[in-house]
């Protein structure tokens, strides 16, 4: 059986020796492969998953890089999925388990804390996956079959700032956060766990455009301002629509931050070694930015990223 322990392939070591190496933050050490950033641990388990994975034409894959609201599309896509039949018996997978549980990040499993309900390579089908990884170093066998993809995507400096306030989480009392002017720097550069962020986004952009049937491209901020109609487009592509609108409003509440947060699931433990369930939740808010941003460093990410994907259309 195939399998994602990377330490059973020497080439992959030899390989990553050769590779460029950076600090993220002070944080973790970072290794640039295929033009991305990885946290160390995680690019033997990427490579050893795009040299391996062979993906079945019902897989959903969901992808997004850090802090887009992950946690929100692998909510939505369970229940749309896996979930809502569980409602009429009073049923709620979110209720027994963090969503990160549920839905694994294919590259991170390694390192969950506990035994995970899929075995990637065994899961009872439609096998409902997650990666980070950006749509470059994705398997063929994933970009060849049938299966579908569903991108998260949110503006730079809303996904800078819950960024900067996710590593902010781990660290110690004593500790100070990392300089949030430093953080800028490292985000323009691209310099930064699953970086640079504009190639992220923009590969799966292109892609949506290119293959809209089998790529769905979703925007954190039209989730907030449409959420019925988003999440009624993603129930459709996955060929799952909604039968009427009291199961999206169900689904929508279910899904909700606010729910989430509040779940006893996700006000303790951890499914990621390190990652405590709490730190997926924070505000949620469009333009939260505001708050941290000084006028110069959000200057600096309109220049380098933001103008860029404007003249895609994006986060206009
Ligand atoms: P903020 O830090 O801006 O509050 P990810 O899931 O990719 O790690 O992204 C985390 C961001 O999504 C956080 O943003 C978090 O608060 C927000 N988030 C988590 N669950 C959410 C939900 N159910 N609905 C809306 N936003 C959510």
């Amino acid at each position: 059986q195939t399998t994602l322990n990377p330490t059973l392939n020497n080439d992959v070591e030899i390989h990553q020796n050769d590779l460029p190496k950076a600090r993220f933050w002070e944080a973790m050490d970072i290794t640039q492969w295929e033009g991305f950033w990885f946290g160390s641990g995680l690019l033997k388990p990427a490579i050893t998953f795009k040299s391996s994975f062979q993906a079945q034409g019902d897989d959903v894959f969901l992808a997004s890089t850090m802090k887009t609201g992950t946690t929100w599309l692998k909510s939505l896509s369970l229940c749309i999925m896996k979930n809502r039949d569980n409602f009429k018996h009073e049923h709620d997978m979110l209720t027994v388990e963090n969503p990160h549980f549920h839905i694994p990040t294919i590259e991170s499993t390694l390192y969950s804390t506990k035994p995970l309900t899929i075995n990637i390579y065994d899961a009872s089908t439609p096998r409902l996956l997650h990666t980070h990884l950006p749509y470059t170093v994705l398997p063929d066998s994933i970009k060849n079959s049938s299966c579908k993809i569903v991108y998260m995507a949110r503006n730079p400096k809303d996904t800078l700032i819950s960024m900067w306030h996710f590593f902010n989480s781990f660290l110690r009392q004593d500790q100070e956060s990392f300089p949030l002017e430093k953080a800028v720097d490292c985000f323009c550069s691209g310099v930064h766990q699953y970086g640079p962020f504009l190639d992220h986004v923009l590969e799966y952009w292109t892609e949506s455009q290119k293959r809209p049937c089998k790529v769905l491209f979703v925007k954190y901020e039209d989730m907030k301002s449409d959420p019925k109609g988003e999440v009624s487009r993603i129930a459709e592509f996955l060929g799952r629509p909604f039968g009427d609108e009291r199961e999206v409003d169900e689904v929508l509440w279910r899904c909700s931050l606010e729910r989430l947060k509040n779940l006893e699931v996700n006000k303790s433990g951890s499914i990621l070694l390190n990652v405590p369930n709490t730190s997926y939740f924070r505000k949620g808010e469009v333009g939260d930015w505001k708050n941290y941003l000084t006028s110069d460093m959000a200057d600096r990410i309109d220049q380098t990223i933001g103008l860029k994907l404007e003249a895609f259309g994006l986060f206009l």
